[in-house]
């Protein structure tokens, strides 16, 4: 079955590693494309939206192949510009292959990659800040081929500092002619990432002072290697399942200077967090307390991907809380499910009142995307008696082993 089952009530206690960074590593996969030769891609966490890479990046010419968590990526040989519609509209990061595409070959016709169930997600601001570097776009129906003669470096500026669109600027402006400057551009530690990555194979970025990226083209990447940082928002959430849940856990390689929103939240809940250059523990030995008011924000601001498995949490606090959700229009997605096991949330457009509950009761839950899916896990470690949480194939998107994670933590917890 396509299930997680939990027997809900165990305290977790002892430690966990952080697997590698499932955002940091997409655009990275993305990024090898513009190298003709081999990079070598380290701590690389085996998920599906990495697999899907993997095919994206095979259908396009390139040879990729694993040695435990290392992947190699050889793009020498990358012979087609077209994506089948399938593979792009499935996972929407197969949009960063734009940018990469575009600096690579010049030209790319690719499907819309669509929205999810947690928002539409447009590209327009990916292709408005192509159209100033000198691409065309031409729509058809579902699909759309961008090319540009050559990609010349710009001055822009985001109307917002979206992730993807940061990630699609920097691809495209790395081998562009000129220089390129980013105003308003994302600061999400995967931007970071990246550049990290880029600049190991030759890149000329520069973060300025006011938080803008000045990259200047250059002829030609190198082969690169790079170790992938570990996924903050799987040791997030994993900081919600011990809120949730109680007891005494560290997680080992836990980035915390990327963490400092959800660890101060966690204390104000009466969790005791202690970092250190190892990791993250976190203590909680009483009851939690509610947070009065609490908004999503881009980075540093506390995470929307954290919103769902923070919310598992607060269901059970003593109090009130409030969550405003500010980055996507349609991500209170579990709130029905958590209902039906006794949470009493309510949903005012983009306001979720939570009322904490003595206990929520297991039952069969349906997860219909990865951060709601991985919250409805923390909800039945916190709740009495089985919970099953359908559709697994949705946390498997991002969480490379959650369940033996989780058991080692001490959960009673499974593949159903
Ligand atoms: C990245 O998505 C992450 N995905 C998301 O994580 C994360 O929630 C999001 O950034 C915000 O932090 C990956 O890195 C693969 P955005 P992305 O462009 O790039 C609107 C997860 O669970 N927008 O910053 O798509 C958009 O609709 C995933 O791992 C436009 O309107 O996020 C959204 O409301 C979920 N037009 C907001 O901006 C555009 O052209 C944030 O989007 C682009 C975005």
């Amino acid at each position: 079955m396509d299930s997680i089952y939990i027997y809900g009530g165990n305290y977790l206690r002892g430690e966990t590693r952080i697997q590698g960074s499932k955002n940091a590593v997409l655009p990275i996969l993305a990024a090898s494309l513009l190298i003709r030769g081999t990079c070598v891609i380290k701590n690389c966490p085996r998920i599906a939206d990495v697999y899907h890479m993997q095919n994206l990046l095979q259908e396009l010419g390139c040879l990729v192949s694993w040695a435990g968590n290392t992947v190699t990526v050889n793009a020498f040989h990358v012979n087609d510009n077209r994506m089948n519609g399938e593979s792009v509209t499935r996972m929407r990061s197969s949009v960063m292959l734009l940018g990469a595409m575009l600096g690579r070959l010049g030209e790319v016709t690719m499907a819309y990659p669509g929205g999810c169930v947690i928002g539409r997600r447009p590209i327009d601001i990916h292709l408005k800040a192509l159209r100033k570097m000198g691409v065309e776009i031409e729509e058809q129906e579902q699909m759309f081929t961008a090319k540009a003669k050559e990609l010349e470096g710009a001055d822009l500026e985001l109307p917002f500092p979206s992730v993807g669109a940061t990630e699609n600027v920097i691809l495209a402006s790395v081998t562009a002619k000129g220089t390129t400057v980013l105003r308003n551009a994302a600061k999400e530690p995967e931007i970071e990432a990246l550049c990290g990555f880029l600049k190991e194979a030759g890149a000329d970025i520069e973060n300025k002072a006011d938080g803008s990226l000045v990259i200047q083209g250059v002829e030609e990447l190198h082969e690169a290697k790079y170790t992938v940082p570990a996924d903050r928002i799987v040791a997030g959430t994993y900081l919600a399942a011990v809120l949730a849940a109680g007891g005494s856990v560290f997680l080992e390689n836990a980035p915390a200077k990327q963490l400092e929103a959800m660890l101060a939240v966690a204390e104000e809940m009466g969790g005791c967090v202690t970092v250190n250059e190892e990791g993250i523990g976190i203590d909680v030995i009483h009851r939690l307390r509610a947070v009065p008011y609490l908004k999503t924000e881009v980075y540093p601001g506390f995470p929307t991907d954290l919103q769902s498995p923070l919310m598992a949490g607060l269901a059970v606090a003593q109090g009130q809380s409030l969550i405003e959700e500010s980055i996507f229009e349609n991500r209170f997605r579990i709130v029905g499910d958590l209902q039906r096991m006794g949470a009493d949330i309510e949903i005012v457009k983009n306001k979720a009142y939570i009322n904490g509950v003595d206990v929520l009761k297991g039952t069969e839950v349906e997860a219909e995307e990865l951060r709601g899916g991985a919250a409805l896990v923390v909800a039945g470690l916190a709740a009495e008696g089985k919970s099953i949480v359908k559709n697994r194939h949705f946390i498997e998107r991002g969480y490379e082993n959650i369940c033996k994670d989780l058991r080692n933590l001490g959960a009673d917890i499974g593949l159903g």
